[in-house]
């Protein structure tokens, strides 16, 4: 590594995030670039650092239901149930919000993201920072999400410290519902599926648009989905697979069950991104509903926006 990572202790982040500075730490989805929900100055930061646009909308992350109703206006049956069976976990629910949040941190909306993460250093900056914590993923905008403190490194030079808490161990960001209208609407899919959250929130009691930009999540490598080897482009590049091998001079064989692959994916891409390839291929992974959070975001690395899932 050319430079050591930045990291800081867990006091001295919770410092930082009541200053109205901001801290990346860990989750289990990915890393969170994170400031005071409640400072708008503080959030203004993150939306700079980022080089993103005030339009998108940011995940609050509190420390538990209780904190998560603070911060709500309405919480609904559906809420609840479903709070109390996935939270600390990767579901962010979108609910009216409570005026304590500012508007930056929604983007206008009267609606907040909100979700409990599934990682103690992250609940720990919560709880010692007590306050809660709005945190998009810790990349600039556009570019692949960090799943180690060393991606967040490299995204942001050293500009913002780094809580280290390894590797995160569910890899792709968070599934995003919507329970601000009169139908529970699946606002971004992940490794929680939407089937499954409507079976647990069944029998339980319009939605503005997420920020979908199409092209998200993406290495700057060129990035293509190929049905099979045959389909590799030349015999230049890197080859991205979990069922069939292929010729080209750099290959990475994924898991093929979904968790383990969401696990990977982002740390793959971003080692192939590094290392300059022509292109960088992935092998399409099952069309099964498990799969469809890493159908999501492989679509969106390369910028296509029709599919099977
Ligand atoms: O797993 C995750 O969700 C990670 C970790 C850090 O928690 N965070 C994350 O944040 O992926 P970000 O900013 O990269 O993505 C937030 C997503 C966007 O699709 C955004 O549009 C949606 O959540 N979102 C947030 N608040 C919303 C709201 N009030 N209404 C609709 N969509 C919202
Ligand atoms: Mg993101």
């Amino acid at each position: 590594m050319s430079s050591p990572i930045e990291n800081i202790g867990l006091n001295e982040a919770a410092g930082r995030i009541r200053q109205g500075d901001l801290v990346a730490f860990p989750t289990e989805t990915v890393y969170g670039l994170g400031a005071n929900a409640l400072d708008a100055a503080a959030v203004r930061k993150i939306f700079e650092l980022k080089g993103r646009p005030e339009t998108s909308p940011l995940i609050v992350h509190v420390s538990g239901v209780e904190m998560a109703r603070r911060y709500v206006s309405e919480w609904p049956a559906q809420a609840e149930e479903l709070a109390r069976r996935y939270w600390p976990g990767p579901l962010t629910l979108v609910l009216p919000k409570s005026a304590e949040i500012p508007d930056i941190v929604t983007a206008g909306l009267p609606t907040v993201g909100i979700r409990v993460p599934a990682h103690e250093i992250a609940l720990q900056l919560i709880e010692a920072a007590g306050v809660p914590v709005a945190a998009p993923s810790a990349n600039r905008f556009t570019g692949l999400s960090p799943t180690t403190a060393e991606h967040v490194r490299q995204a942001f030079e050293g500009a913002v410290p780094v809580l280290d808490g390894g590797p995160a161990r569910v890899g792709i960001e968070s599934t995003v519902v919507s329970l601000a209208g009169a139908k529970m609407v699946l606002l971004r899919p992940g490794m929680i599926s939407f089937g499954e959250i409507e079976q647990a929130a069944a029998g339980k009691g319009p939605h503005p648009s997420p920020g979908m930009h199409a092209r998200h999540y993406s290495p700057r490598t060129p990035l293509i989905l190929v049905d099979s080897p045959r389909d590799l482009p030349d015999r230049r590049g890197a080859y991205v697979w979990w069922r069939r091998a292929g010729l080209a001079p750099r290959s990475v064989r994924m898991p093929g069950d979904a968790p383990g692959y969401a696990a990977r994916l982002y740390s793959v891409l971003h080692e192939l991104d590094r290392e300059n390839w022509p292109w960088i291929a992935v092998e399409k992974p099952p069309e099964k509903p498990a799969w469809l959070g890493i159908w999501d975001r492989l679509r969106r690395a390369a910028a296509v926006t029709a599919g099977p899932l």
